[in-house]
């Protein structure tokens, strides 16, 4: 008998992830965060989820999706990224590897600056193309949303125009794209001698000219020994929060000079990397509601030891979401599995955490809990299918792409849709 119609159903799945949605974001998950249904169907119409459940669905639909037995998951949320950029640095890269610092680069006129010259250099046109190129990559790794940063322009014009790419790419990519504006990401060559001067800059024209032209959800700032110190940071996120951008932190990357401890004083929505965070600086975020962002890729490209004080974390019991930190530099990952394995990997993270952290945890720091990041009705159908058949496969399969389908809003837009046989 037929009882509901619907567009999409995927059956036979093995292992149904729908994530807990219930007092997001999650702190310390467990495998029944996780929300498994064995042996289970997902029905989506209109491009939402409109029912799941155990054993044969009663369901018609139009078009079925066998999943094989394969574990199923909400699409991944990318909560981190600079994906806007032109040119690359593969010789810095090299530079590390001989044993040069980032920040002695950075110092020395590479890193960020040097991307910021290419970015200036190219036309919108060529760097919505490459940005189009990096976003198709996200998606056939399971990338379903992901936040964008500007930072590679540091002129009014320049970070307009990373912002605007971003909102094309919005409009023209299959990816959500939420914006950050990260005008206070370095300051540029032309104010080398007169920080001030830039900042004044961003408070007075930048935030207000973005905020006007809603072009960005979020403001976000390095606050880095060398870049903006706490006072500047402070001042630059108010002002944000002023023109209705939501805060976000570059927090104790390299050092700390008390960033994540601004989190209660900027209502931060997240404290990203915290390698260097100590106790004062998560009571504020607790205070806050923070999330803590963690950036696995950065610490493997950096070849950094430390790590960010996840016992901590547990005990405090901040809430953990990782994401990609992909960029030009620092990480120039983009694959989110792979950033799940590396977070167990070098953050001893467990597998649980880790998902949860690319998924609900992860859509709580871009503000999105409400529509995506868990598996319950009226949630966009945004859906990873994967070539493992228990969860723990996902971080154990190093840097294999085992996706077999990426659906975004009810339709099918990547994957590889063959199994391997083990
Ligand atoms: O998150 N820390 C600052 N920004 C980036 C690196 C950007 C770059 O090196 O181009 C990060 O690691
Ligand atoms: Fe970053």
């Amino acid at each position: 008998m037929k009882t509901v119609e619907c567009d999409v159903l995927i059956k036979n799945i093995g292992q149904l992830l729908t994530i807990s949605s219930k007092n997001v974001p999650l702190t310390n998950p467990n495998r029944e965060s996780l929300g498994i249904i064995e042996n289970a169907y997902l029905a989506i119409k209109d491009g939402k989820i409109i029912d799941s459940g155990s054993g044969r669905s009663r369901i018609d639909a139009d078009r079925v999706i066998d999943a094989d037995g394969c574990v199923t998951l909400p699409g991944f949320i990318d909560s981190h990224t600079h994906m806007i950029f032109g040119g690359k640095r593969e010789r810095e890269f090299s530079l590390r590897i001989r044993g040069k610092e980032y920040l002695t680069i950075m110092q020395e006129g590479g890193g960020i600056k040097s991307t910021v010259y290419a970015t200036r250099a190219e036309s919108s046109e060529d760097v919505f193309e490459t940005s189009n190129r990096h976003l198709d990559r996200a998606l056939a790794w399971g990338t379903t949303t992901c936040e964008v940063k500007s930072g590679y322009g540091l002129s009014t014009e320049d970070e307009i125009k990373i912002l605007e790419v971003a909102q094309m790419l919005e409009k023209k990519h299959k990816m959500d794209i939420i914006s950050t504006f990260l005008g206070a990401h370095e300051v540029p060559e032309e104010f080398s001698e007169n920080k001030k001067g830039y900042v004044e800059l961003l408070l007075k024209e930048m935030i207000p000219e973005v905020s006007k032209r809603k072009l960005a959800k979020f403001c976000d700032v390095f606050c880095e020994k060398g870049v903006f110190n706490r006072r500047e940071s402070e001042k630059i996120l108010k002002e944000g929060l002023k023109h209705g951008l939501h805060s976000k932190i570059h927090a104790d990357e390299f050092s700390n000079i008390g960033a994540s401890e601004l989190s209660d004083k900027v209502n931060a929505v997240s404290c990203d990397h915290l390698l260097y965070t100590n106790e004062k600086g998560l009571f504020s975020m607790k205070k806050s509601g923070s999330i803590a962002v963690l950036l696995p890729g950065t610490n493997l490209f950096l070849m950094k030891k430390k790590v960010p004080p996840i016992n901590k974390m547990r005990e405090l019991r901040v809430p953990i979401a990782i994401a990609s930190d992909f960029n030009p530099g620092s990480s120039p990952v983009i694959a989110m599995p792979v950033i799940i394995s590396l977070s167990c990997l070098l953050y001893r993270m467990t597998p649980e955490e880790a998902i949860v952290g690319a998924t609900i945890n992860a859509a709580c720091a871009i503000k999105k809990e409400d529509a995506i990041g868990s598996i319950e009705k009226g949630k966009e159908a945004d859906i990873v299918i994967m070539d493992v058949r228990n969860y723990e496969e996902i971080p154990y399969w190093f840097a294999q792409n085992r996706i077999l389908y990426v659906i975004k809003r009810g339709k099918v837009v990547a994957g590889k849709k063959r199994r391997n046989l083990n």
